[in-house]
């Protein structure tokens, strides 16, 4: 495996905040990507987006979505601004009420637009900050990934990424990687597969059959940040060394909590860390009451107490 192969971790709306980023960052990935930020938003100064959407940790990536070129370049500007050195373009978000803007996905279907609007990006920006796009295979059709990346590489941008789906299929069916290996012998700009990984042995499996230069990782690493070196291991080594105990997955709940409470204390995030202690605790015996538990608990002292109780169910159930 080449030893320059590269671990992505997505931009994903409510999941990459802050908080989640700092424990993803702890795995080492080679890129963590924020959620996607409105440059309309960032445009208005919509205090929620720029405080919170670009809180940065060093080395982190900023996603921006968008249409207008102005508002997509001076977007890209600020970004910079707050200290991202690697700035993505969202075309491929395949949400309706992106969609009908114009947004997202819709671009793929105007490729004039979407080479002028990235030649403008890349112009407004630094030489040592990179600029790179993410896609899905087409709209209705797998139609044109290829034009896509011919643009990225023209540009010079640093990589592309490609969600092997469809806009049409939103999340369902499968992931087409078939589609994203016959991009990739096509263009020498490096082309990072996206879509349906959820273990290390995924992660193989795709990236050999389609020759492609790292990967990106979106739901499998809800609750599940050690995928991240799962897959390292997997590439370097050929197997998988991490095993997730109970314990790991109790105490890193815990420390995420650590991390919100440390970040923002409000209502707004006691919401947001409530669906990543569920993922963390999936497939633990009790989990399913304790769930329901935790969607009911007031405060971040009883979120630990209910944590704790069912680490030492689980533990009990071990022995
Ligand atoms: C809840 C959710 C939010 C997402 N938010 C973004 C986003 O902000 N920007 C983006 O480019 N893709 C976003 N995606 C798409 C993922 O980055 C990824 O392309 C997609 O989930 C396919 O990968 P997977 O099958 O490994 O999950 C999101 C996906 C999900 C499920």
């Amino acid at each position: 495996m080449n030893s320059n192969f590269k671990i992505y971790v997505a931009p994903i709306a409510g999941v990459t905040d802050y908080s989640y980023r700092r424990i993803l960052n702890e795995f080492a990935p080679d890129l963590v990507f924020t959620e996607m930020v409105s440059s309309n938003a960032v445009m208005m100064a919509n205090e929620k987006t720029v405080g919170q959407l670009l809180r940065l940790n060093p080395g982190d990536g900023v996603q921006i979505f968008g249409k207008d070129i102005e508002y997509m370049k001076d977007s890209a500007k600020f970004a910079e601004g707050a200290g991202a050195k690697k700035i993505d373009v969202n075309l491929g978000c395949p949400m309706p009420k992106i969609v009908k803007n114009g947004y997202g996905s819709a671009l793929l279907a105007d490729p004039e637009h979407v080479k002028k609007m990235m030649y403008e990006i890349r112009e407004s920006l630094s030489d040592d900050t990179t600029l790179s796009m993410k896609i899905r295979i087409g709209y209705k059709q797998h139609k044109n990934p290829l034009e896509m990346a011919e643009i990225a590489q023209e540009l010079g941008l640093s990589h592309i990424t490609i969600h092997g789906r469809t806009r049409e299929q939103m999340y369902s069916g499968v992931a087409n990687w078939e589609v994203i290996k016959r991009v990739k012998e096509e263009v020498s700009i490096p082309v990072i597969g996206n879509g349906d990984l959820f273990t290390a042995e995924d992660a193989l499996e795709r990236a050999n059959m389609a020759g492609v230069d790292g990967v990106m990782l979106a739901r499998g690493i809800f609750g599940n940040p050690w995928l991240i070196r799962q897959i390292r291991e997997i590439m370097e080594t050929g197997e998988v060394k991490t095993q997730v105990t109970v314990d790991d997955r109790i105490d890193m709940a815990i420390k995420h909590i650590g991390y919100v409470m440390e970040d923002v204390f409000d209502r707004e995030f006691y919401f947001e860390i409530r669906k990543h202690l569920c993922w963390y605790i999936k497939g633990l015996k009790y989990s399913s009451q304790m769930k329901n538990l935790i969607n009911r608990s007031q405060n971040y002292e009883e979120l630990i107490e209910i944590l704790e109780n069912l680490r030492e169910i689980n533990k009990k159930c071990e022995v």
